[in-house]
């Protein structure tokens, strides 16, 4: 299984250390949106889509890359993330904005990911912010164990939506 993730990490590098942590496992292709074009994703059975998360949702540039990809067809896809709070359904499900562009343009989300990240935005700045430490050694454990997951499930369908606290 061929693997690629496309990421923005830009505030204290999280998800980018989180997103090595996980291709690693997966012997995956990572690569910064900006670097990322719409052409390789041919060539991929399963394609990563991550960042920290910047005003409830991923970062601009990676939905931004994701409304000018072509409708693609049998492509699967993961996302992943860091964010200062945690994902609550129906109240703070940062994933959804990219989760429904992606399955506008054909992908079948067979997995997500998500752990804390050093916070120190606005006022978290006041207290030295919030999540220091993080993504700690049990944030990278868990995206390990996810990577094996999706690794181990080769193209099946699984669902696994996994969050730390
Ligand atoms: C401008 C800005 C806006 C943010 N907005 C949110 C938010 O809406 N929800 C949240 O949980 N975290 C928010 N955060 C915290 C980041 O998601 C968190 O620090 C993340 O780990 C950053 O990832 P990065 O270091 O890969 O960029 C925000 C951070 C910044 C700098």
């Amino acid at each position: 299984m061929k693997v690629l993730m496309v990421y923005m990490s830009l505030h204290h590098g999280n998800t980018e250390k989180m997103a090595k942590t996980m291709a690693n496992i997966l012997d995956a292709d990572l690569v910064q949106v900006k670097q990322a074009g719409a052409g390789m994703l041919e060539q991929y059975d399963l394609i990563g889509f991550g960042s920290g998360i910047y005003f409830g949702r991923h970062h601009e540039s990676v939905l931004d890359f994701v409304d000018k990809l072509p409708v693609l067809k049998n492509k699967k896809a993961f996302i992943f993330s860091t964010s200062g709070l945690r994902k609550i359904p129906l109240v703070h499900d940062f994933d959804k904005p990219l989760r429904q562009k992606l399955q506008r343009k054909g992908f079948g989300i067979i997995a997500e990911f998500s752990c804390r990240g050093l916070d120190t935005y606005r006022a978290t700045r006041l207290v030295g912010g919030i999540n220091r430490g993080r993504p700690n050694a049990e944030d990278l454990k868990q995206a390990e164990d996810f990577a094996r997951c999706l690794k181990n499930s080769g193209q099946s369908y699984l669902n696994p939506t996994l969050s730390s606290n």
